[in-house]
């Protein structure tokens, strides 16, 4: 069966969440990979036991607190004005490198970004990156309240494409989201950029690729 649309996570997979690294380390010298990764490991954190606790607040409100929750852990003085500046730098991540050319070998295809994101973030971040031709739609969690991996936010992208779930290819670097797609139906591609094993959780990717390029190699077939 040929995929008939493409679905991709956004942050980890499009963007390089640690992209902010720079920014950390000026405002905090030598802090800033210790920063990012913190701030990541609490923003994802958040997301999960948000959705258990069925206490929804958007991905810029939950980035905010992870932010402010890493610097507290490491003993860093998050003034109001560095605040703004690292929130603001999330609306500029940086694309890896292997994405823009993939996406533009992939125009033949349907794309859309299904993501954490709130819908300002993900419009900021996709058109601050010159991507935004590329996707049909932006779909957010925001529509349905809860994160990711609940099967109702991985249900937004049949109900967009009007096709079955394995009739669409599911793309992400974060192990966790694949194995939730996999789980829901999608043909999953993990990006395993970090050379990373499997999660323990007993879901199969349909691939394991080490860029987006081998994805737009599969769907040319
Ligand atoms: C997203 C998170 C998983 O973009 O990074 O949905």
């Amino acid at each position: 069966m040929t995929i008939k649309a493409l679905a991709f996570d956004a942050y980890g997979t499009i963007f390089d969440v640690h992209s902010v690294i720079k920014l950390c380390d000026t405002l905090f010298p030598g802090q800033g990979m210790a920063l990012s990764q913190q701030w990541r490991a609490k923003q994802l954190e958040y997301t999960w036991l948000r959705s258990l606790m069925n206490a929804y607040v958007d991905f810029w409100q939950v980035t905010e607190s992870g932010l402010v929750f890493a610097c507290k852990a490491l003993g860093l003085a998050l003034s109001d004005d560095s605040r703004k500046q690292l929130m603001n730098a999330y609306l500029h991540l940086t694309p890896y490198p292997d994405v823009p050319p993939a996406l533009q070998r992939l125009g033949h295809l349907p794309l859309v970004i299904l993501s954490n994101g709130a819908p300002k973030m993900l419009h900021d971040v996709v058109d601050n990156a010159g991507l935004s031709a590329h996707f049909k739609h932006l779909l957010s969690v925001d529509t349905v309240k809860i994160y990711k991996p609940h099967r109702s936010v991985y249900e937004l992208a049949p109900m967009t494409f009007g096709v079955k779930a394995n009739e669409i290819g599911f793309v992400s670097s974060n192990c966790w989201d694949v194995m939730g797609a996999t789980h829901f139906g999608f043909r999953t591609f993990w990006i395993n950029r970090g050379k990373q094993p499997l999660d323990e959780l007993g879901f199969q990717p349909y691939r394991i690729v080490s860029s987006l390029a081998e994805v737009a190699d599969e769907a040319a077939k």
